[in-house]
């Protein structure tokens, strides 16, 4: 292992009802309130009148930013920015998903400053500060409740870049797997893609001695591959989401990676991908992830894989080679996610070979390689992109 820090300060609240402690947690931050929220979710399955329920028992006086799109946009940012800054907003709280809690990251940190929210996302100039925000989350996936990222799109641009500093850590998420029940199944399979894919770049990297970590690394994998065909017939049952939402969390809340860094070129490739296309984060790295996989996998590192197929998809490794095995091992994760339902072609998102070189010169956009397992280029780019056509 590296030698390391661990430092986490988000307070989460796990539970059924866990929404009473709602009223109490905010009322230390202030009663001027920006509520942000998405396309309209929480309106229809009530979750929107229970927190406003909750705010009215503190007499907050409570401000709206709605519509915040999947794969936030820098604009959404400006408008909230705009309210705070107007209003003289006190707390922001995040009612939704992992885009809602990244545009409401980017919102606090843009409320403190006069410096352009997309210079900060772009790493030219640094936050200094941000007003104080929480979260309910209703979606589980990228463990945004529990971490300092957030990932933000430019429309203009199409560029869409992950940041995050020390001011951008929740004070509080409130995690009641019941407010998942209303996730429709093609979002529950596209958040429980991208856990697996949270666990799976952390997986990969090239520190020795990570047992403790390669462990939980793997029960959280097969804890999500025995739970999610359960889930997928039966949406409304709480053990099933409360093991999901758990997973979502620690998946990337920055314990499972303690004294090692991971690889993270499949989500770069990722938000390449969405940046041009608006495709749902999780769809496609069920379509890029096993992908990488083949393009990075060689006799040298092959070890690394086995130890992946032979643990969590039970690959008998039997004479095999190392790399026959992984190959088996990569192959049994493409048939679980198609076994849930989750893409395998870029082409399912009609994303055709027009669109590779574009997508290849915005991966190498921030820098010109990436990847912490193996380091690639932008050829690297338009190989794998070619490949998941
Ligand atoms: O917008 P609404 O109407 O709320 O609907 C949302 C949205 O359409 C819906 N939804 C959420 N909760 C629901 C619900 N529908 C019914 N009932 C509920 N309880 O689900 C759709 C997707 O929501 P979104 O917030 O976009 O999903 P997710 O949590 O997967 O977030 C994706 C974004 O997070 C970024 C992704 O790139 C993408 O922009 N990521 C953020 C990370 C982070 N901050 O740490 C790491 C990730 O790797 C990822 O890159
Ligand atoms: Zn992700």
């Amino acid at each position: 292992m590296e030698n390391f820090t661990y430092y986490n300060p988000t307070k989460l609240i796990f539970g059924k009802g866990q929404l009473e402690a709602l009223p109490k947690e905010v009322e230390q931050y202030g009663k001027k309130v920006l509520i942000v929220y998405g396309g309209g979710s929480i309106k229809r399955n009530g979750i929107y009148d229970n927190v406003m329920e909750k705010l009215a028992e503190i007499n907050a006086e409570v401000f709206e930013l709605p519509g915040v799109e999947p794969n936030p946009r820098i604009s959404t940012v400006r408008k909230g920015v705009g309210i705070c800054k107007k209003e003289d907003i006190e707390f922001v709280l995040a009612v939704g998903g992992g885009s809602t809690i990244d545009c409401t990251k980017a919102i606090a940190a843009g409320a403190k400053t006069d410096v352009d929210m997309w210079d900060i996302v772009t790493k030219k100039k640094k936050a200094t500060d941000a007003l104080p925000f929480g979260t309910v989350l209703t979606i589980a996936a990228t463990g945004s409740e529990m971490n300092r990222g957030s990932v933000i799109t430019n429309w203009e641009t199409n560029e869409k870049y992950g940041w995050g500093c020390s001011y951008t850590w929740p004070k509080f998420s409130i995690l009641d797997p019941v407010h998942t029940y209303s996730v429709p199944r093609d979002q529950t399979v596209y958040g429980m893609v991208d856990i697996m894919s949270h666990v799976l770049e952390h997986y990969f990297h090239q520190t020795t001695n990570t047992k403790v970590q390669d462990r939980f690394c793997e029960s959280i994998l097969q804890t999500v591959m025995e739970t999610a065909p359960k889930l997928l017939d039966d949406s409304e049952n709480y053990e099933l989401r409360e093991t999901i939402m758990l997973s979502g969390t620690l998946a990337l809340n920055d314990m499972l990676n303690m004294g090692y860094r991971g690889d993270w070129a499949t989500h770069n490739l990722e938000h390449a991908a969405s940046a041009i296309h608006d495709i749902p984060h999780g769809g496609g790295l069920a379509i890029l992830f096993p992908n990488w996989m083949k393009h990075v996998l060689d006799e040298g590192n092959a070890a690394r894989f086995k130890q992946l197929a032979v643990r969590v998809f039970n690959v008998e490794a039997g004479n095999k080679s190392d790399y026959d095995v992984a190959l088996e091992g990569i192959g049994k994760l493409r048939n679980f996610w198609d076994s849930i339902g989750a893409p395998a072609t870029l082409a399912a998102y009609s994303i055709n070979e027009s669109s590779v070189e574009s997508m290849a010169d915005k991966t190498v956009i921030a820098n010109s390689e990436y990847g912490n397992f193996k380091k690639l280029t932008r050829q690297d780019s338009v190989e794998i992109f070619k490949a998941s056509l």
